[in-house]
């Protein structure tokens, strides 16, 4: 049976990566996108969310969800600098075919736990607001669900919007730490920059896309071009230019977990000033567990990946 899933996201180049990847895998039935601010504000996230099904002619729910973070005072900021104007590298493209789903991005996810009890995977690649609006809205929600799995978070590594936050999370640690202290039927996976960043996706991949795939692949290949040239500023002694497409690679582990290498521990999220956003990790096997980690539920983090296996899989996906 096809692995229902439900895609929280802010797209955002990487998301429409990762809504595509899903989208053309056989052992994904993908049932339904919910959208979050993150990327760019929420209206242009599910105007975009539905652009990408227009794209691949599939009529997918699309659901609204928060335009704000879950706790603190604090306004939402855009990335419009990393995916364009548009959130979709300034790509012109059609208005969206159709008006979004009626139901909230929580009352959505609620809905499809209930109906598909322990078949559905939520996929979180955005700030984890939705999320935690769904928790407080349905506390049986962690049992109904299948999994979660979020793109967020630096466990080992260095962070992308300060040294030490990823940017889903620090904008929203709030919803962050509430997604982290609930304890699901199965531990949650944290997909972090510990393994997108280890995966880099040249010009030439994404050339290698459009020849497989006309329509979604030139689509990718022409969005990545204006985020591989952020790319190229961020990491300036790059050997060639690349892009990175995070979101991507918590597709890739739902499809094959086998190309990761988890480590299972704690994590807390900071809300002070400097460390706002810094997700602190901790394993397990420390023989002296500091409680105000070790108390929290565990979550299955990955910290290593093959990175050939996954350039393979989006290849696959791409041919089908
Ligand atoms: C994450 O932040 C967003 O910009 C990307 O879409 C991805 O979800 C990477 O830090
Ligand atoms: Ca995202």
């Amino acid at each position: 049976m096809k692995e229902k899933i439900i895609i929280d996201t802010d797209p955002g180049i990487d998301d429409a990566m990762a809504i595509f990847f899903a989208s053309q895998s056989p052992n994904l039935d993908l049932i339904g996108l919910t959208t979050v601010f993150g990327n760019v504000p929420v209206e242009m996230s599910t105007d975009n969310a539905i652009r990408l099904c227009d794209i691949l002619k599939k009529d997918i729910p699309v659901c609204t969800g928060a335009g704000k973070p879950y706790g603190g005072d604090v306004e939402p900021s855009f990335a419009h600098f990393v995916h364009g104007d548009n959130g979709l590298g300034n790509i012109e493209l059609p208005p969206p075919s159709r008006q979004e789903d009626p139901r909230s991005a929580a009352e959505f996810i609620i809905e499809m736990a209930k109906k598909y009890p322990g078949e559905v995977t939520l996929v979180a690649v955005g700030p984890l607001t939705n999320v935690a609006h769904a928790l407080d809205l349905e506390p049986e929600l962690p049992n109904l669900l299948k999994r979660v799995v979020v793109m967020g978070g630096a466990a080992r590594v260095k962070g992308n919007v300060s040294p030490v936050a990823e940017a889903n999370i620090w904008n929203d640690p709030y919803g962050a730490e509430k997604v982290f202290a609930t304890e699901y039927a199965k531990p949650l996976t944290l997909i972090g920059l510990d393994v997108t960043y280890a995966v880099s996706f040249s010009v030439e991949f994404n050339d290698k896309l459009e020849q497989l795939n006309p329509v979604i692949g030139s689509f990718m290949n022409k969005a990545a071009k204006f985020y591989t040239k952020f790319y190229s500023e961020v990491f300036q002694n790059a050997k060639e230019p690349v892009c990175y497409f995070h979101d991507a690679l918590a597709i890739a582990h739902i499809i094959n977990p086998d190309i990761f290498q988890y480590q299972d521990g704690y994590i807390r999220v900071s809300k002070d000033e400097l460390c706002y956003g810094q997700t602190s990790f901790e394993g397990t096997d420390n023989p002296m567990p500091n409680p105000a980690w070790s108390s929290q539920p565990i979550v299955s983090a990955a910290l290593k990946v093959n990175d050939d296996k996954v350039r393979d899989l989006i290849q696959e996906a791409y041919s089908l």
